[in-house]
């Protein structure tokens, strides 16, 4: 009997516990203060950057960001709009990058003559950029900066 109402005390404090949690408000710094089960008001996209200038890559095998605006570019199973300029066929009148050879290559490294359909939906890597403050902070360093430092600190890169 005693061990049966030290459990249900057990029980009502965890409940407790649970339920305080749940009632705290947050503050996210993408969702602001809505809380997780409901949905939130996504701000209206800005005007996209469309300056034409390539930018650095920080890493190798980053997919380069769009430098130029993409709305309305239709891309279905009948039509890609970006490989009316990005094919390779097509560069010589568009003067745009042509797609790499990562493009043509299926998931077990064969090269085939047509971008390979994993990569034909482009904007799942590439993205335009739009001239926002990050909401989430970002320290990231790229190698060469990385070995800048520990030149000037006068040390030797760890090899
Ligand atoms: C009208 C032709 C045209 C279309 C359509 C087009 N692009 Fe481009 N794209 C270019 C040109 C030209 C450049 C070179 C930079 C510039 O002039 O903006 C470029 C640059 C890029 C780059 C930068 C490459 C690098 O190495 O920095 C990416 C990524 C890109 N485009 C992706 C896309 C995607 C994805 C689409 C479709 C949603 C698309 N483009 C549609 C012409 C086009
Ligand atoms: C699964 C991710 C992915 C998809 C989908 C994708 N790309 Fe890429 N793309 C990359 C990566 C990663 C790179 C950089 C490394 C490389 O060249 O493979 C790149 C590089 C590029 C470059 C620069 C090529 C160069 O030689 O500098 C262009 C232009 C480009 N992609 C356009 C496109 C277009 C247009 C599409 C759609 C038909 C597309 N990409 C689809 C990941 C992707």
């Amino acid at each position: 009997m005693k061990i049966h109402r030290l459990f249900a005390l057990v029980l009502c404090l965890f409940a407790g516990i649970v339920l305080a949690q749940q009632s705290r408000s947050f503050t996210d710094a993408a969702r602001g203060t809505t809380p997780i089960p409901e949905t939130t008001k996504p701000p209206v996209l800005g005007n996209a950057v469309n300056d034409d200038v390539r930018r650095a890559r920080n890493y190798a095998m980053q997919p380069p960001t769009i430098p130029h605006r993409v709305d309305g570019y239709q891309i279905d199973k009948n039509f890609n709009k970006c490989l009316d300029c990005h094919a390779r066929a097509k560069i010589e009148v568009s003067q745009a990058i042509p797609v790499s050879i990562t493009h043509y290559m299926d998931r077990d490294g064969h090269t085939l003559p047509q971008v390979s359909t994993r990569r034909y939906f482009c904007l799942q890597c590439h993205v335009p950029q739009d001239a926002v403050r990050p909401i989430v902070n970002n320290s990231f360093q790229d190698v060469d900066t990385v070995l800048q430092q520990v030149q000037a600190a006068g040390k030797t890169p760890k090899k």
